[in-house]
């Protein structure tokens, strides 16, 4: 069946798209365990803030087509840590994806996912830059301004998501606020 034209709107005043599509949203609650300073998680937890929150256009999951969603990362931090995505790698790890930032400030953190020893990379992200993640990257975003982190993501229709690896052993990597910089870090507890 032919797939129709469509358009999404991103409503800069309102910090959303419209139509809204598949808007997914994640709390702190949806990713605890992920942060370092489990004494702040705790305390954070009694509010239990929205970390982000992503509107999926409603794309076919198919070869051809590119699926495409803006991101949204609110400021804040958890401890030192400041708010980031839980990231994830594509299930078809051959496909790249571009990330297009159209407000706010932070990075884009990735790590090789080929069957050699992982290498990390990371980029700044601010507004009006166009970044790319190339295949076999998993990536994670992190929100290190004052403002909401709000990006374009689009990548091939049959690409897919997986969370569990990084879910259970972390990035290699962390960034932290140190003497009021953000600071990339090691993982102490990556596995
Ligand atoms: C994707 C994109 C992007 C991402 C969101 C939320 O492949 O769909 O990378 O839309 O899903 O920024 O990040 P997580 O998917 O890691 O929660
Ligand atoms: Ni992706």
């Amino acid at each position: 069946e032919l797939f129709r034209p469509i358009n999404s709107y991103y409503d800069f005043e309102n910090i959303k798209m419209v139509p809204e599509g598949d808007l997914i949203t994640r709390n702190l609650s949806d990713m605890d365990w992920m942060y370092q300073d489990q004494e702040a998680v705790q305390e954070l937890l009694k509010e239990d803030p929205q970390i982000y929150r992503y509107y999926n256009v409603d794309i076919p999951e198919e070869e051809g087509h590119l699926q495409h969603c803006i991101s949204i990362i609110n400021p804040g931090k958890v401890g030192n840590e400041y708010n980031m995505t839980k990231g994830h790698f594509h299930e078809i790890k051959g496909t790249a994806e571009i990330y297009y930032t159209i407000q706010g400030e932070g990075m884009l953190f990735m790590q090789s996912v080929t069957d050699g020893e992982p290498e990390f990379e990371a980029l700044e992200m601010k507004k009006g830059t166009l970044s790319y993640v190339p295949p076999y990257w998993a990536h994670r975003t992190i929100n290190t301004g004052e403002e909401p982190l709000a990006f374009i993501g689009i990548y091939p229709g049959e690409a897919g998501h997986v969370y569990g690896e990084i879910e259970a052993k972390g990035f290699m990597k962390l960034l932290i606020e140190k003497d009021g910089e953000p600071t990339i870090i090691d993982n102490p507890n990556y596995k």
